[in-house]
């Protein structure tokens, strides 16, 4: 069921289901965070493997204070600045998050979302809510209701409608240690914006990354295939072949294209990253035998989408 009851989401949450709740980056499929049999529903219902733990969020930090051991200085600067918002943090637990949430890390991955739904759901319950992104394993990651009903509405007891997702791409997650802080996911928090409070903020790089073992795996990945790259020269390369081609702003046609998307006609890459989850299903759905996608210019959220697009192109 889909509607827009607060109320009727906490009660299910209180006894254990699960819910769909919008954040401004992506839906998730949340449940108690606190209860393992809730934790261990949500794993099953995306085919989640254990080995990739769950984002835990919450309304407050004060709240979070109490399942984190502590929240450092360098990373304090930064929930301060960007909570509620699209950055989560990587913090030492206490004992009351089940390894089952964490996949026997002793760290857990927190964060303020900023949807005004989903916060006054959180505001009403006292416990945090573990939520992975409410699309099945591996598969694009819904933006609107609609994207969750289309593959997990069979699966979870409440769709809470908070309308389309202002970001449309995950959180971005950072970490603290010996080493300084480290982007472990680029996401809807730009380098540039990070790089303001800590200009020595490192990247990880997606190839090994054994700090978040689901981000080794192919991901955000449509049924058919996807290449992306120099769309000029791709299209050459795939042009015995029925495509669909994705990019930024041009309006691209040619007798083998049987669907084009610009991601944002004025080249705007935020209005892009908003609209790129939604044209990858409605590609995945054209017809075509495969899509090509064009990357993005590597900067504000660009560098984001241009991740997304390659993990759902390593297949
Ligand atoms: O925007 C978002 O972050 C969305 C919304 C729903 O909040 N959630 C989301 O969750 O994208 P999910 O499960 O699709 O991605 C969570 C990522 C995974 O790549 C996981 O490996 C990483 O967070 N992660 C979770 N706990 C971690 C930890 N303790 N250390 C390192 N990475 C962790
Ligand atoms: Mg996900």
């Amino acid at each position: 069921m889909t509607g827009k009851d607060i109320g009727l989401a906490a009660s299910l949450l209180r006894s254990g289901k699960l819910a769909a709740i919008p954040t401004e980056t992506v839906y998730g499929l949340a449940g108690n965070a606190f209860d393992e049999n809730a934790v261990l529903s949500i794993f099953k219902a995306k085919g989640r493997p254990a080995f990739d733990p769950l984002i835990v969020h919450s309304d407050s930090i004060g709240k979070i204070r109490a399942f984190v051991k502590e929240i450092p200085d360098a990373l304090e600067a930064f929930a301060e600045k960007f909570w509620p918002g699209p950055l989560t943090l990587i913090l030492e637990k206490e004992e009351i998050i089940p390894d089952l949430v964490t996949s026997g890390l002793d760290t857990v991955a927190v964060r303020i979302p900023a949807h005004p739904l989903t916060l006054e759901l959180l505001r009403s319950l006292d416990f945090p809510l573990a939520a992975p992104s409410a699309n099945p394993f591996g598969y694009i990651s819904p933006t609107s209701a609609r994207h969750v009903e289309e593959s997990l509405g069979d699966r979870v007891d409440y769709i809470l409608d908070g309308g389309d997702c202002v970001i449309g791409i995950e959180s971005t997650i950072i970490r603290h240690d010996s080493g300084g802080l480290t982007v472990l996911r680029l996401g809807g928090m730009p380098l540039e914006e990070l790089r303001s409070i800590e200009p020595g903020i490192k990247v990880m790089t997606s190839s090994s990354n054994p700090a978040a073992p689901g981000m080794l795996e192919s991901h955000y990945a449509p049924s058919i295939k996807l290449v992306a790259g120099d769309l000029e020269k791709l299209m050459e390369e795939y042009r015995h072949m029925k495509i669909a081609v994705l990019n930024l702003d041009k309006d691209i046609s040619g007798e083998n294209i049987v669907a084009s998307l610009s991601l944002s006609p004025r080249g705007d890459l935020d209005e892009a990253a908003k609209n790129l989850f939604a044209y990858m299903r409605r590609l995945d759905r054209s017809g075509a035998d495969m899509i090509l996608a064009d990357l993005m210019p590597e900067k504000g959220l660009g560098a984001a989408i241009n991740d997304r697009l390659k993990r759902a192109s390593a297949k």
